[in-house]
């Protein structure tokens, strides 16, 4: 079966990933539309071999679209999702816009593969780039013995936030060299050399990313028991996503029961390395990489029974151009 694939955001980060994520998997698409603001219509966007014309998203854009892939921000997606989904289109959103509604599933395809069945809004939900690459670790272990609770420290590449950031950054760094002032814009302050709490706050002094990875964690996982202890902290590094966590159980499990449970594991590239420096999951590693790289799974020394381990991926990858092509994968699936 083929199908008219439409790429909302088409010039972002996350969308030229879209668009070389379908090619790689040799997505059958009839025809591909890109898609974006005023801004970049009539510019071209690379697909495959060719470059397609970039066209503004409106309602009318989405008539005979059989699937459309979202990465364009909260507002676009409040607006426009609705719109492609009454002209027939399934919508896969990359944005944090509909995660939380009852009436749209939040999927992960190695996780809750199923829940993208029910899509009463004809929405499908991308979770979260940070909450995707945890999920994908820490199912096989939820699988062996329930996960209670998760402590989990974020190390967040600048392209976590888009184009705009990784300029930034780079600008940032360049001036860092040069000795001239640094500036921000994009980003709350200096991130060059620095590290910075880069999210809008929340409640209960949490920023709306932490809160994201708990409420977003659960509904992945099916479980609303899970609880989630995060801090989120933004890296001067441009992409790949890094996470520190510590994990406790229902009932103790080893290293060596976690270890085993994860080998092989749907998503999961297990380095088994014993600890040296250097010998563990990178950033620069897993970039341009679909997998979720998990490393230095080790028993907690202050807490029986409870594991550490840490998780790198490649945020605008798995964490949202793969798994949204992943989540198209499966509708197209459907029968
Ligand atoms: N970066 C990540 O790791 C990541 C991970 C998961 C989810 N996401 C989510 O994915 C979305 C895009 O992220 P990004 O990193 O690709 O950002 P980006 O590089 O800043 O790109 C934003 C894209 O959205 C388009 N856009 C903005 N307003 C629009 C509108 N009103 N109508 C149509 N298109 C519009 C932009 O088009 P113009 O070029 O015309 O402005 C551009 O193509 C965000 O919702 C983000 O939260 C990002």
């Amino acid at each position: 079966m083929s199908c008219v694939v439409a790429v909302v955001g088409a010039t972002g980060l996350v969308g030229r990933e879209m668009l070389r994520t379908l090619q790689l998997r040799r997505f059958p698409a009839s025809r591909v539309v890109a898609l974006a603001s005023a801004r970049s219509a009539g510019s071209l966007v690379p697909y495959g071999d060719a470059a397609i014309e970039v066209r503004q998203a409106t309602p009318e854009r989405f008539a005979g679209v059989d699937i459309a892939l979202f990465s364009a921000g909260k507002a676009a997606a409040r607006e426009l999702a609705p719109q492609a989904a009454a002209r027939g289109a399934v919508v896969i959103d990359n944005s944090s816009a509909w995660r939380m509604d009852p009436e749209v599933p939040l999927v992960v395809p190695e996780v809750n593969p199923a829940d993208g069945r029910r899509r009463p809004k004809g929405i499908i939900a991308n979770p979260n780039c940070s909450t995707i690459q945890m999920v994908v670790a820490l199912k096989p272990i939820h699988n062996l013995a329930r996960i209670e609770h998760i402590v989990v420290s974020t190390y967040q590449a600048a392209s976590g936030k888009g184009y705009a950031a990784v300029q930034e950054l780079h600008a940032q760094e360049r001036a860092l060299v040069e000795g001239r002032a640094i500036e921000h814009r994009v980003l709350p302050g200096r991130l060059a050399q620095n590290l910075l709490m880069d999210w809008p706050a929340g409640t209960g002094g949490y920023s709306e990313e932490e809160l994201k990875m708990v409420g977003e964690t659960r509904k992945i996982m099916g479980d609303e028991r899970i609880g989630v202890s995060p801090t989120t902290v933004r890296v001067p590094v441009a992409t790949g996503h890094s996470e520190a966590l510590h994990v406790r159980c229902a009932r103790p499990v080893s290293a060596a029961e976690a270890v085993a449970a994860l080998r092989g594991a749907p998503g999961v590239r297990l380095d088994e390395r014993p600890y040296e420096p250097g010998a563990h999951p990178q950033p620069v590693h897993c970039v341009g990489e679909d997998w979720v790289y998990v490393g230095r799974v080790r028993d907690d020394l202050a807490v029986p029974g409870a594991i550490n381990l840490w998780v790198v991926a490649d945020n605008l990858r798995k964490g949202a151009a793969l798994n949204a092509v992943q989540i198209a994968e499966l509708v197209l699936g459907e029968v």
